[in-house]
C-alpha cells in the first residue's frame, strides 16, 4: 500500500513524540505528516483536511489523551487511530475501543510494525468478491532444484504470457513467497507490498480488499503479491496467514502463479498440494540433475493426492558443445521425461531484469518466450489437479 498524500497526525508531547513523529515518517512515506501535542487540538478540522489515520503516543498526558480519543469517537466518520508506545492504560486502550478502527502498537516498535498496522486500518473496505468459476482460478507452483536454476525468471514468464494471452479479460497474479529476500519484485521493477507480520497474528482479518493492499501491478499486465525484503520474514508471517493470502488470491484471481522458495518450510507441502500443477526447475548440470531428481522423489513421497511434480529444464543450449548433459541425457538421469525447457538467453534475461519486467516483453522474439508459450499450452491442456480431486 502506498501512503503517499495520506493525511496522517501523530499526537505526542516531548522527546517520546518526537521519536513516534520520526517512526511515523519512515513507516508512510509520502504521507502529509502533521504533529501535535494531546491537548492543543482543533475540536473539528475543515472539511477534507480531517486526518485519515491519528498516531498516538501512549505516554503523553493520559487525561488529554482520553479526551482527545472521546473527542474522534464522536466524529461522523472518525479516523483511524493507532495508540503506541509501551505501558498502555487500559483505561485508554477501552476509549479505543470505541472507534470502528484502532489498533496497539506495542514498544519495543519500528516503522515497519506502525506500516503493518496502518495498512489492516487503512484497507478499502471489503467488497463482494464473485468467484470466477465454481473452484476458483487456477493455481501453479514453482520452484528450483538448485539456486539460480530459473525459478523466479520463469514463474513471471508463466504469469506475463498467461495475462498477454487474455488481453485484460483475466486476472493473473504472481504470488512471491521468498519472504525474506524474493527477487520478483526487483526482477519486475515493481513494489512489493506485502506484509504479513501483523496480518499473521490476525489472519481472519486477511480478505480481498487487504489483498488488494498487498498487491501491485507489474509491467507484463498481472498484479505482484510480495513482501518487501525482511530479514525476518520466514520467521513472522504464519502458515495459516500464508495459506489464507492464497485462499483468498485463488477467489480474487483466475490464475495465480506462485514463486516458491526452494528449502522447505512448515507451510511448502499445503501449498503445493492445493496447486494445480507443480513445477520444479532444473539446470542441464550433474547436481542439479541429481537435485532435481531427488526432489522430485520427496514431493511425490509426501503429495500423496496433491500434484505431481513436473521438471523444467533451463539454459538449454541450442547446440550443446562441450560436457553439459543433452536432454536426452538428463531425462534419463531424472529417471523420467521433462515437462519442458527454456532455451538459454542470457542476453533477453540480463536486458529484462536490468530494464525492469518479463523477458517476453523487452524481447519478445527471444527462444525464452516461445518456450513459455509451448510450457503454457501443455499446464492447460491438462486436467487441473483440483478437478481430478473432484471427479
Ligand atoms: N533461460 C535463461 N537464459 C539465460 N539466463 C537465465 C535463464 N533463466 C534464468 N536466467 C538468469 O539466471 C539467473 C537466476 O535466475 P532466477 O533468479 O530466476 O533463478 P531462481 O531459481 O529463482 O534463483 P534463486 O534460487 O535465487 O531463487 C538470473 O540472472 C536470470 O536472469
Ligand atoms: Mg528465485
Amino acid at each position: 500500500m502506498s501512503f503517499a498524500d495520506r493525511r496522517v497526525l501523530v499526537v505526542g508531547s516531548g522527546s517520546e513524540g518526537e521519536a513516534l513523529a520520526q517512526a511515523c515518517r519512515a513507516a508512510f512515506e509520502g504521507a502529509r505528516l502533521e504533529t501535535a501535542v494531546p491537548d492543543a487540538m482543533p475540536a473539528q478540522w475543515p472539511a477534507g483536511h480531517e486526518p485519515e489515520l491519528v498516531v498516538l503516543e501512549s505516554g503523553a498526558d493520559p487525561v488529554a489523551l482520553a479526551e482527545l480519543i472521546a473527542g474522534l469517537a464522536k466524529a461522523a466518520q472518525p479516523p483511524a487511530a493507532i495508540l503506541a508506545g509501551a505501558g498502555l492504560s487500559a483505561g485508554l486502550v477501552r476509549g479505543l475501543l470505541r472507534l470502528p478502527r484502532a489498533d496497539v502498537v506495542e514498544a519495543p516498535f519500528g516503522p515497519r510494525e506502525l506500516a503493518e498496522a496502518a495498512q489492516l486500518l487503512l484497507r478499502p473496505a471489503e467488497t463482494l468478491v464473485v468467484p470466477a468459476a465454481p473452484t476458483g482460478g487456477r493455481c501453479w507452483t514453482v520452484t528450483g532444484a538448485v539456486g539460480g536454476a530459473g525459478a523466479t525468471t520463469l514463474a513471471i514468464e508463466l504469469a506475463a504470457a498467461l495475462a498477454e494471452r487474455s488481453q485484460g479479460q483475466k486476472r493473473v497474479a504472481l504470488v512471491d513467497l521468498n519472504l525474506a529476500d524474493g527477487a520478483a519484485a526487483a526482477y519486475l521493477g515493481a513494489s512489493a507490498n506485502m506484509m504479513l507480520g501483523r496480518a499473521s497474528q490476525e489472519p481472519e482479518r486477511i480478505d480481498a480488499a487487504l489483498l488488494e493492499v498487498f498487491a501491485s501491478p507489474a509491467p507484463g499486465g498481472f498484479d505482484l503479491i510480495a513482501q518487501a525484503r525482511d530479514p525476518h520474514g520466514f520467521e513472522t508471517a504464519s502458515a495459516e496467514a500464508i495459506l489464507r493470502v492464497l485462499d483468498v488470491a485463488i477467489q480474487v484471481y483466475d490464475f495465480v502463479i506462485i514463486d516458491a522458495p526452494r528449502h522447505r518450510r512448515g507451510w511448502t507441502i499445503d501449498v503445493m498440494a492445493g496447486s494445480d500443477a507443480l513445477l520444479v526447475v532444473s539446470e542441464l548440470t550433474v547436481p542439479a540433475l541429481l537435485a532435481a531428481r531427488a526432489l522430485v522423489s520427496e514431493l511425490e513421497a509426501e503429495l500423496h493426492d496433491g500434484p505431481l511434480p513436473r521438471i523444467v529444464l533451463n539454459r538449454l543450449a541450442k547446440r550443446v558443445f562441450g560436457p553439459a548433459p543433452s536432454t536426452a541425457e538428463a531425462e534419463k538421469a531424472l529417471g523420467r521425461k521433462a515437462e519442458g525447457g527454456l532455451t538459454s538467453d542470457w542476453e533477453a534475461a540480463a536486458a529484462s531484469v536490468n530494464l525492469g519486467g518479463p523477458i517476453r516483453s523487452h524481447r519478445p522474439k527471444s527462444r525464452i518466450a516461445r518456450d513459455v508459450d509451448d510450457l503454457v499450452d501443455r499446464l492447460l491442456a491438462a486436467v487441473p489437479h483440483s478437478h481430478i480431486k473432484a471427479a
